[in-house]
């Protein structure tokens, strides 16, 4: 190990570590954690000396997902005007009972989005997504990739709490997923990964399962789109990590050679 590593660099390894032993990995050869120590230095010097990114004009090909979200010429210029179309949304069930709409949150510039399901209890009570146990895991999760979690952008397929946390209905999808789009329309990311079923076949537009569409990278709307096992999920049964570790890794790559 050098003999004077940088503090954030030991707290990034210090997440790396803690992802892993949840995994129940506990040994580490020296060499490795040397190793681990100069990539997240090099990754760190990488992502401190790139421009900003312009933001490019939306795609021009209109998805199905983006022909249902209204006027078919719409083209939002940013996340405000998608959240003010999206109002105080009323267009399908989920209205009932939620406390808060929950949009989204992170870095209106970020090169890797994260998309999940919909809220749970925390998020409904707090308006932001992935704050419970589940979204610390997805926080440990980013941090054992090298990045923080405000470098990042995640938002879920669903804005509102389906009750009792159940997937949502399949109307319930169709009359929000438009807004999705729209939000990574005007983000532009490099990378989307989608955190579980829901979102992986929502924006792939297929019913395939999970277990077959994790493992490979997928494109989206001209981002590379990622699939892997949701972080609550994970909460039930650890031993996917390793899986969704690999994910992580294939995430990282991506970003580190563009
Ligand atoms: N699960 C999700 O899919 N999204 C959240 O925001 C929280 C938990």
């Amino acid at each position: 190990m050098p003999d004077n590593p940088h503090p954030v660099l030991l707290e990034q390894l210090k997440a790396h570590l803690e992802y892993f032993a949840e995994s129940g990995i506990d040994g580490f050869a020296p060499k490795a954690v040397s190793g681990a120590l100069k990539l997240a230095a090099s990754v760190r010097d990488k992502s401190k000396s790139r421009a900003p990114r312009p933001q490019q004009p939306a795609p021009s090909t209109q998805t199905s997902l983006f022909a249902e979200s209204g006027p078919a010429s719409v083209r939002d210029s940013s996340l405000e005007e998608v959240r003010d179309d999206l109002g105080d949304c009323r267009r399908c069930k989920l209205c009932q009972d939620r406390t808060h709409i929950v949009f989204g949150s992170g870095n209106p510039q970020a090169r890797l989005v994260f998309v999940g399901e919909g809220p749970g209890a925390d998020e409904d009570r707090q308006g932001l997504p992935f704050v419970g146990r589940a979204g610390q895991l997805l926080t440990r999760m980013i941090e054992a990739i090298q990045m923080r979690r405000d470098e990042v952008y995640i938002c879920n397929v669903v804005k509102c709490r389906p009750p009792g946390n159940r997937t949502p209905q399949e109307e319930e999808v169709a009359a929000c997923s438009p807004f999705l789009v729209r939000q990574l329309a005007v983000l532009q990311p490099e990378v989307v990964c989608c955190l579980g079923l829901t979102a992986a076949q929502t924006l792939l537009q297929v019913r395939t399962p999970i277990g077959r569409l994790r493992g490979k990278i997928h494109s989206f709307r001209g981002a590379r789109l990622v699939a892997t096992y949701h972080p609550a999920y994970l909460l039930r049964n650890p031993a996917a990590k390793r899986d969704v570790w690999e994910d992580l890794k294939k995430i990282r790559s991506l970003l580190s050679s563009s």
